[in-house]
């Protein structure tokens, strides 16, 4: 098992394949994804080794994001990696579901287990000026795949912003109400390229909990090893509501996840100031050694992120560690 110095234990890994995004959501890659990073990203032998190392440490939950996943075209064969992996119980993806609708049948027979798709908004004209897309029917038709599939744990994640707010909440509430589907509202995390979004949009998401409580929502007891996000039940309603507060005080406590960029860069945190190099391991495909440098590399792990001080580390804007 993968512990730290405060007595966290990691048994979740988040691995972006790519740092490419189809798509420009204006609170993260409002001009578009820009070629100025190297586009070396892991091969499928190198995601091999990482899946299988961190399973040999204890990781039971692969969570693959970007950039945008789906654009790879071997995205099925990694998934299906993951899956055949010994150790890994569950495989999850995050997407911004543009390519879903085609592919979520291979998905599932691939065994994916978690679908986590990113709508900040159901109204289309929104969704539109948010990412630059015109998809949003498309994206929640494949959603409803998802569910006919019987894909087990189907998420959405919203962001929380004053711009796109308005709304926000009933016309999501409205779509659970016969979905088996969790809507996850994130707070905006301020990320190196977003400091005046962040600044004009900051929303905090304790409004919301209230509200929800007052709707008779209850706050559902959570295991040990689930992670910070805070989820809410009804008896109206089949879906849930997950809140992401990032800048609530005692969020990192229940941290249980690390990253792996898709350059091969392991962070610690998603706001971390560096990230620690596992190229020259993967590249000759040495479990043995990555396991060792991803043993000690977890003394290095802070106990908290510092965006309450405003320090974003390395991390520019979520597109290139998968949030
Ligand atoms: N703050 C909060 N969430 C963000 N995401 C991307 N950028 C930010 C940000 N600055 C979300 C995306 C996606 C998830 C991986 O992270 O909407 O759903
Ligand atoms: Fe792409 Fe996700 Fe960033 Fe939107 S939030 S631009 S979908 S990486």
């Amino acid at each position: 098992m993968l512990n730290d110095q405060f007595g966290r234990q990691f048994n979740y890994l988040r691995l972006s394949i790519t740092d490419v995004c189809n798509f420009s959501c204006n609170y993260c890659l409002p001009n578009g994804y820009q070629c100025d990073t190297p586009r070396d990203f892991l091969d499928i032998n190198e995601i091999k080794t990482i899946v299988n190392s961190f399973a040999k440490l204890g990781t039971k939950k692969v969570r693959i994001t970007g950039g945008e996943p789906c654009l790879r075209k071997d995205i099925t064969d990694i998934l299906k990696i993951c899956k055949a992996t010994a150790g890994i119980e569950k495989v999850a993806i995050t997407t911004n579901g543009f390519n879903l609708l085609d592919k979520i049948d291979e998905f599932a027979e691939a065994g994916l287990d978690a679908l986590n798709v990113s709508i900040d908004s159901l109204d289309p004209k929104m969704f539109k000026l948010i990412t630059g897309h015109d998809k949003l029917v498309n994206i929640l038709n494949g959603i409803d795949r998802a569910i006919q599939l019987n894909i087990k744990d189907v998420k959405i994640n919203a962001v929380l912003a004053k711009q796109f707010n308005h709304n926000q909440l009933s016309d999501f509430l409205d779509w659970i109400k016969y979905r088996k589907v969790t809507v996850r509202f994130i707070e905006l995390m301020e990320t190196g390229n977003g400091a005046k979004f962040f600044e004009e949009n900051h929303l905090n998401g304790q409004a919301l909990k209230t509200k929800l409580l007052d709707q008779g929502w209850t706050q559902v007891v959570r295991e040990k090893l689930d992670g910070p996000a805070e989820e809410f039940c009804h008896p109206d309603y089949v879906g849930r509501i997950g809140l992401i507060m990032p800048y609530s005080k005692g969020f990192c406590k229940s941290c249980n996840r690390l990253r792996v960029s898709a350059l091969g860069k392991l962070h610690l945190c998603l706001f971390a100031n560096e990230g620690i190099d596992l190229r020259e391991h993967l590249k000759s495909n040495d479990t043995l050694s990555t396991i060792n440098a991803i043993q000690a590399a977890m003394a290095n792990k802070e106990i908290s992120h510092e965006l309450d001080k405003r320090l974003t580390g390395v991390t520019t804007h979520l597109a290139m560690l998968g949030g």
